[in-house]
């Protein structure tokens, strides 16, 4: 169908595509002068004296800063089991093992009581996830690994711009945040991410494995009357770092990152308008003045919706629409299933959640137009 509404499409502008090309005549195409300048935006962007480390994607971020945290073979950390397979495969990267709890039903976000229930001896770390960008209780879960000693890192991968408690995502005082520039995430460089962290320790020992352990700093440091040609390998590293084309893409998207967000809560505005009189669930918005990244619109719909999720997203597909789902839990995938010896039961809210949500297309390249166009397919669709 040729008038197709994907569910995402990023919002690329001419000073992105100016800024890539200048980096391909420039000749440099990989980690250099446009990446540090990245890392530097987007370290005053959060503020309050972060240091950012650029990658290649979230995942490499979240392994990364697990690493750096120090989980390791037989540790424990805790997650959401309502998440993106990336949150728990690099525990597994670390041999060690998540231990996934499940999720408040009004928030979608990891259940901070269930959470301190999941403890062991074995425990580690814990991974929260802002779903959809709306922050968890960062209050409670940090008063949680106060108590019991453990690290926390911070799934931001939704969460470009999100603040708690009216502090921006990123300054919590967690060891680190990771988020995602992954091609529908609220700014993108095609394929990235960024570790963003207090902690220079956590910060330089993230650079280090980023790139195959090589330690310039450490060389800078002890042996500059050596040549420059000279590095030293200090620890089996990663294949992690982001491209100078990417960064240029990232420059760009982080400048217009508080529009794009404004963008977005708008339309989930105008979203809760069109359905409020249908049976669903409206997404949950973010409390008191605190500010939600919509990076999805997860709607739900309710028990006297007069059709299943799925013949609702064939319907919309009818019509033209991409819709998607998030999540599908953890549990329910074969790998985590049979790992963990996962039952359905065991994360009741995540089984009903998955069963009942449908993420709407919510992208600042929509026009009006399309949004009507959904809401108009949404309201046929729900109302019969
Ligand atoms: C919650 C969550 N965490 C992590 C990731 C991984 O991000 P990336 O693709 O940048 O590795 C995603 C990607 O969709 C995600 O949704």
């Amino acid at each position: 169908m040729s008038d197709f509404l994907p569910f995402a499409l990023p919002d690329i502008g001419e000073e992105e595509i100016a800024e890539v090309i200048d980096s391909l005549r420039s000749g440099w195409l990989t980690t250099g002068p446009k990446t540090k300048r990245f890392e530097e935006e987007f370290a005053a962007f959060i503020g309050e004296g972060v240091e950012a480390v650029a990658v290649n994607s979230a995942t490499a971020g979240l392994h990364l800063a697990l690493e750096a945290v120090g989980v390791g073979p037989n540790d424990e950390v805790i997650t959401t089991a309502y998440t993106f397979t990336a949150s728990a495969e690099v525990v597994r990267y670390l041999g060690a093992d998540p231990v996934f709890v499940d999720i408040d039903p009004n928030t979608f976000n990891i259940d901070a009581t269930q959470v301190e229930l999941a403890i062991s001896p074995r425990t580690k770390a814990i991974i929260p996830v802002h779903f959809a960008g709306l922050a968890c209780d960062m209050e409670i879960l940090h008063t949680i690994a106060a108590k019991h000693q453990l690290k926390i890192v911070e799934d931001a991968a939704h969460a470009l711009p999100s603040t708690f408690c009216g502090k921006l995502v990123g300054t919590l005082d967690s060891d680190a945040t990771v988020y995602s520039f992954y091609a529908t995430k609220t700014i993108t460089t095609g394929e990235g991410g960024m570790v963003v962290t207090r902690n220079p320790e956590l910060a330089r020992r993230c650079r280090v494995m980023r790139l195959h352990g090589i330690s310039r700093d450490v060389f800078d440091r002890y042996t500059s009357t050596k040549p420059a040609w000279h590095y030293e390998v200090i620890a089996p590293g990663y294949k992690y770092n982001m491209t100078d084309v990417a960064a240029s893409i990232g420059i760009h998207q982080l400048k217009k990152a508080w529009n794009f967000r404004e963008r977005r809560a708008q339309m989930a505005v105008l979203y809760d308008e069109a359905f409020a009189d249908l049976p669903v669930m409206l997404p949950p918005r973010a409390p008191g003045k605190d500010v939600h990244a919509w990076h999805l619109y997860v709607l739900r719909l309710g028990q006297a919706a007069p059709i299943s999720r799925e013949r609702f997203i064939e319907a919309m597909a009818k019509n033209g629409i991409g819709c998607s789902v998030h999540f599908i839990p953890l549990h329910l995938h074969p790998y985590w299933r049979d790992r963990y010896t996962l039952k359905l039961g065991d994360f009741p809210h995540a089984t009903h959640a998955y069963e009942k949500v449908v993420s709407l297309p919510l992208y600042t390249k929509m026009t009006d137009m399309d949004q009507k166009r959904v809401i108009a397919a949404v309201r046929e669709i729900l109302t019969g």
